[in-house]
């Protein structure tokens, strides 16, 4: 049978859905990449050319993971921009009319936050590249949008690190109600992003 009879489920469009998973893929590899990269290039012990114990590893390893953790990021930018010019003009489908309003509302509120957050912390994270003068990304130097000034980079790199943190609290929030509407309420809210085939 195609469709579960109890209510009329509009689903989100293929290209709303695949932007998402897109964006959620890489947001989940990006948010460990950045704590480990930052950890290994600031705190892993290390040592300098004559031998002395320093703080941080500064290896081939540790620039790959720093250039693609730019990449990615500026990917993620890229895809998000995307999303939300196809979502302010195409819309979303009506909510699940099973879900109280009041829900409703804290979930649509948790989607702005982490759209917001999404165009904030890559364009803080390249402001603070730009500050340090740390804009080589595999050998291509990226351009420069501010002058140069390492306290300034130190700074919003602080930024970047909480609004890092801030992601990861939402998108935590937005996971356990996906999770939650599922096995508990047992709606059919994450059918809207994963879709039950048609006639399986
Ligand atoms: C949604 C996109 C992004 C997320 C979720 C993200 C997340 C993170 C996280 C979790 C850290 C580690 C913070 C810390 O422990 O200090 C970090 C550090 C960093 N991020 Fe991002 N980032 C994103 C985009 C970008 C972009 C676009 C750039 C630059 C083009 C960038 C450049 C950096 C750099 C250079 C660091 C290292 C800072 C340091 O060594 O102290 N990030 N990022
Ligand atoms: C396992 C992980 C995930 C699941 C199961 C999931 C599930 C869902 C579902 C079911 C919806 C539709 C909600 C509704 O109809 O009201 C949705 C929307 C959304 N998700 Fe996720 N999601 C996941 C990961 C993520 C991640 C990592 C992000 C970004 C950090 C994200 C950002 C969003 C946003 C911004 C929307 C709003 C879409 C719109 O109406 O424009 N999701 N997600």
């Amino acid at each position: 049978m195609a469709q579960d009879p109890k209510y009329d489920l509009p689903t989100y469009t293929p290209v709303a859905r695949g932007l998402h998973w897109w964006i959620a893929l890489l947001v989940l590899i990006q948010l460990p990449l950045g704590f480990y990269m930052a950890y290994r290039g600031n705190e892993m012990p290390g040592v300098n050319e004559n031998g002395e114990p320093v703080k941080g590893v500064w290896d081939a390893l540790t620039g790959t993971l720093y250039s693609s953790h730019k990449v990615i990021g500026l990917t993620i930018l890229l895809f998000v921009v995307l999303r939300l010019l196809y979502r302010l003009t195409q819309g979303a489908p009506r909510s699940d009319p099973t879900v109280p309003p009041a829900l409703t509302g804290v979930s649509h509120l948790v989607h702005w936050l982490l759209y917001a957050l999404l165009i904030a912390v890559p364009v803080i994270g390249y402001t603070a590249i730009s500050y340090g003068d740390y804009l080589d990304v595999f050998g291509v130097h990226l351009p420069a949008i501010t002058e140069k000034n390492e306290d300034r980079a130190k700074e919003i790199f602080e930024w970047h690190e909480t609004g890092a943190v801030l992601i990861v609290i939402f998108a935590t929030i937005h996971i356990a109600a996906a999770v939650y509407h599922h096995f508990v309420r047992k709606d059919r809210v994450v059918e809207r992003m994963i879709p039950k085939r048609a006639n399986g």
